[in-house]
């Protein structure tokens, strides 16, 4: 039947995958068990899924959870669209916030209630199917408003200066590098740079400078002519040439291979491109802007980036705080995501609960903006019919234990401050390297060290 819903469940206790699989298969769900992280990667290569659950230890190394966590990574790799759920032991609630840190959409604890399980099954099945039908949608949108000025919307002192600084250079030819974490709103930065610029009738073209491996790299950012390489029967223009008279966007910039950062410099200095194979040059007026969630400074300085480069890029720097740091902008974004995601789906929402507004506010948002928009999107669908507000249930952020539920109950930034603590000693307490693997900044990591009182 084509409607059957396909659940991959992975764990190496057989008494759970036989309780999981019987729980399961009374729903009606077609269940697929796996004894070992290959079997599961193995059975997801084979076939499609909608849902895959994983216990997060396995027999070779049954407590850090490392297994569970490589595991999801591949299947991440294999299919990121895919909704995971792990199942950990109630005490380890760290595994808990690393897991979901790293993408699994919820957690359901050891021993589990069957009611609760099945209503966490149902919620990421339909909504795996609502965001497939709705992202369809999006791209047919994203077409036609391309050229629009994105809307900017922020209310804390430090954004209100970024959007200023962005009025004030985007008319300028300056180059400017974008920083901030995963989802802080780089790309709208970019987007309005662009569309506020003179340059606003002339292409916007973007490149993912780290997407790609090297030769194509070159290629893409150049063009190449017929027969510079056994592949190239036709001659091809380059993103330089494409963004003639306009914009070009070189996204996560420190991603790209230390030569082609030399070739990019070469270019930015002369103005002048070749194509890969040909011996011309051609001249190019383009506006260079480039972001990064990376510290550039500490890229140099392990040899990875180039400084004469950074200093090309960075004429002005425009910095994204981090969402967590900027509380202010938590409830006008979430209003902003409400009002254009019930249109969307035409519901009559058009209001927080007063509860909703508190999760909202207390969450700390690891995925920044993105994930604000991803839950207030996830809480439209999921509320009933005629529901005139969104309800703290609705929205369905990452339940944390609370305090006196269970003897080591941890609130969120206790569970916070363990991971880090965790995450600082696996890296020695290099906190470049720690900074890195939390997908944070030097700096804001530093900060919270002292928050927590772990560095002086
Ligand atoms: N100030 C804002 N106002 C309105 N929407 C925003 C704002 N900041 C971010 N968004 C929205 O949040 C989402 C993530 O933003 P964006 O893609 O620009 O982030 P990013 O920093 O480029 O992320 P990544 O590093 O993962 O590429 C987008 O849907 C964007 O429209
Ligand atoms: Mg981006």
């Amino acid at each position: 039947m084509a409607d059957t819903i396909r659940i991959l469940v992975a764990d190496d206790q057989a008494d759970i995958l036989d309780a999981l699989r019987l729980l399961l298969s009374d729903e009606g769900y077609d269940v697929t068990a796996a004894r070992s992280p290959v079997e599961a990667l193995g059975r997801l290569e084979a076939s499609d899924f909608d849902l895959a659950i994983l216990d997060l230890n396995y027999t070779r190394d049954t407590t850090s959870g490392q297994e569970g966590f490589d595991l999801m990574e591949r299947i991440r790799a294999l299919d990121p669209t895919l909704p995971v759920l792990v199942v950990t032991a109630w005490s380890s609630v760290a595994g808990a916030v690393e897991a979901m840190r790293r993408g699994a959409r919820d957690y359901i604890e050891k021993p589990w209630d069957d009611e609760r399980l099945l209503v966490t099954v149902r919620t990421q099945v339909d909504l795996r199917r609502a965001l497939r039908k709705s992202h369809r949608l999006q791209e047919a949108n994203t077409r036609l408003q391309r050229g629009a000025t994105p809307v900017f919307v922020c209310n804390s002192p430090g954004m209100l200066e970024v959007r200023q600084t962005i009025e004030r250079i985007a008319p300028s030819d300056a180059s400017v590098l974008i920083t901030g974490e995963h989802g802080t709103g780089k790309e709208v930065v970019a987007t309005r740079l662009h569309a506020l610029s003179d340059r606003r009738t002339r292409p916007l073209v973007t490149m993912n400078a780290g997407g790609l491996a090297e030769g194509i790299a070159e290629s893409e950012l150049f063009g190449h002519v017929k027969g510079a390489f056994t592949d190239a029967r036709f001659d091809r223009i380059g993103c330089f040439e494409l963004a003639d008279e306009g914009t070009l966007f070189l996204d996560e910039i420190a991603n790209m291979p230390v030569r082609l950062q030399a070739q990019l410099l070469r270019v930015l200095q002369t103005g002048e491109v070749q194509r890969v194979g040909s011996s011309r040059m051609r001249f190019v007026n383009v506006r260079v802007l480039s972001a990064t969630n990376a510290c550039l400074p500490a890229e140099i300085a392990a040899g990875r980036f180039r400084e004469d480069l950074l200093y090309r890029l960075n004429t002005v720097v425009i910095h994204l705080p981090p969402l967590r740091d900027r509380r202010e902008d938590i409830t006008p974004l979430a209003v902003h995501f409400l009002a254009h995601y019930s249109a969307r789906y035409r519901k009559p929402i058009e209001a927080f609960a007063a509860d909703a507004l508190d999760v909202l506010m207390a969450h700390s948002w690891p995925g920044n903006v993105r994930e604000l928009a991803h839950s207030i999107e996830r809480a439209v669908l999921m509320a009933d019919g005629g529901a005139r507000a969104v309800t703290a249930r609705d929205l369905n952020l990452p339940r944390v234990p609370r305090a006196g539920t269970s003897p080591d109950a941890h609130s969120l930034e206790e569970a916070e401050r363990i991971f880090i603590e965790k995450v600082l000693a696996r890296h020695d307490g290099d906190v470049r390297l720690a900074a890195q693997q939390l997908g944070m900044s030097r700096s804001a990591l530093y900060r919270r060290l002292q928050q927590y009182g772990i560095r002086e």
